[in-house]
């Protein structure tokens, strides 16, 4: 028996590669077989006309914390994975700061058999550098994993690398993408000393961004600049959370790059006004800062100082976040939102549609060196995502994927929606509903 491979033409409106066009696009089996207008609906045996919604190409997400091995109670690759397709987000980069952390070979691939037919999104992992693991981070390929994770300021899980020699050698040695945690931790360390003694453990949720400081972004984001002009290193600062970061980056396109930013959807979205009535439902490392410093850093993504924009999405559970500032974690689910949020900035005239694909799709795709998708074109996958930016959708607890069950969008109502995602070729959320079969991939990565 022969079987028939599955052909689905859309046709809508594409953004992709700097524009917006009307085209059809005809997928066959798990890839786009033409991208053209006037496809014959013939050559395809499903059509579904998208009435003037437009086509993007699905989301990577390079920052996203999914909790497995070992914090499930937070979240799980599935539970995360499948709130991230809900979310446009076709493909994601995890982090490792688990328990155990994924700090070698072994521990690699045992999250990679893990997310073997239980993952939504496609997917890769980063390896967690330590202060003793060099030898592994120089054994590690592209592919094994997407890149090294380095804590050079403590955050969730002990992962941080404060050794100067340590940090030289990893920077000189690594061949894999370096993606760093900036924030200097004696700084922190003596803020929070400060306000210890001013309120003792109740110290106030609005502290956060004066503990967490500016100041301690700038120090340890420039030294990871300054170390990686010095040891040549591939290096990636991840999420920015103030204007004056900005100044130890250069504009242009990512190519011609061999020093990146990225920002998250959190410090686009909010200033440190809302630690008033959202309180520990946005702690999180970088703490968001000033209104000032969140204009700055949408202005930093359009004169392309920040490549990538993702989301740290770092799910708990609202009991642990219910403790009091010290005992609260850090972190906030994100994923199922982070375009809604973008398309937002769109609304507003902050960011152009052309804009948001190509910090969060095609610049991943290129940054990471992940094969054929990030782009919609002929013979890459078929990983688009669908929106409507006239049908706005109210956040409500009950929409919410997430294990951890809450969102600091809540009550939240957006302008757009996100109407379909189709990932490897399969419709695999349509208004509001998901496939219970996890389709995600492995991703494949090569060398440009
Ligand atoms: O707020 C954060 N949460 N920042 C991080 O760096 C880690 C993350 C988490 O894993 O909870």
């Amino acid at each position: 028996m022969t079987t028939v491979m599955k052909k689905l033409l859309i046709n809508s409106k594409l953004v992709n590669e700097g524009e917006v066009k009307e085209v059809d696009v005809l997928i066959e089996g798990e890839r786009i077989l033409r991208i053209d207008s006037g496809i014959a609906a013939s050559l395809a045996n499903e059509v579904i006309d998208l009435e003037g919604r437009h086509i993007l190409p699905g989301l990577i997400d390079d920052q996203v914390h999914f909790r497995e091995p070992g914090l499930t109670h937070k979240g799980s690759i599935a539970t995360e994975s499948r709130a991230a397709i809900c979310g446009g987000v076709t493909s994601i980069l995890e982090m490792p700061n688990t328990s155990p952390p994924t700090t070698d070979k072994v521990a690699l691939e045992k999250k990679l058999k893990r997310a073997e037919g239980r993952s939504f999104a496609n997917y890769a992992f980063y390896l967690g550098a330590t202060n003793d693991n060099l030898e592994e981070i120089k054994r590690i390929a592209l592919g094994e994993a997407c890149g090294i994770k380095v804590f050079m300021g403590a955050s969730t899980g002990n992962m941080l690398v404060d050794d100067p020699q340590v940090l030289e050698k990893i920077f000189t040695e690594s061949p894999l993408l370096i993606a760093t945690h900036c924030e200097d931790s004696p700084t922190i360390w003596a803020n929070e000393e400060s306000f210890r003694k001013r309120f003792g453990e109740d110290v106030p949720m609005e502290a956060h961004p004066e503990i967490r400081s500016a100041e301690a972004c700038y120090k340890s984001s420039s030294l990871a600049v300054d170390l990686a002009k010095q040891c040549g290193t591939r290096l990636h600062v991840l999420h920015l959370s103030t204007a004056r970061e900005l100044e130890l980056f250069e504009p242009g396109p990512i190519s011609e790059k061999s020093i990146t930013a990225e920002v998250c959807t959190h410090h686009l979205w909010f200033d440190q006004s809302r630690y008033k009535d959202l309180g520990s439902l946005i702690k999180c490392n970088p703490a968001i800062k000033s209104s000032v410093d969140r204009d700055g850093l949408i202005r930093g993504v359009c004169d392309d100082l920040i490549d990538v924009i993702a989301t740290d999405h770092a799910p708990h559970t609202l009991d642990e976040k219910k403790q009091t500032y010290f005992k609260a974690p850090a972190g906030l689910p994100l994923v199922q939102h982070s375009l809604q949020v973008l398309l937002q900035l769109y609304h507003e005239e902050r960011l152009s549609l052309e804009r948001i694909v190509q910090k969060s799709a095609h610049n991943p795709a290129l940054l990471f060196q992940i094969a054929e998708r990030g782009f919609v074109r002929e013979g890459y996958f078929a990983d688009l995502v669908v929106v409507d930016l006239c049908k706005p959708q109210q956040i409500t607890a009950e929409s919410l994927i997430y294990k951890c069950g809450w969102s600091p969008f809540e009550g939240e109502r957006f302008s757009s929606s996100i109407h379909m995602t189709i990932l490897n070729g399969d419709v695999v959320f349509r208004e509001g509903v998901s496939t219970e079969e996890p389709k995600g991939r492995r991703l494949e990565f090569k060398k440009l």
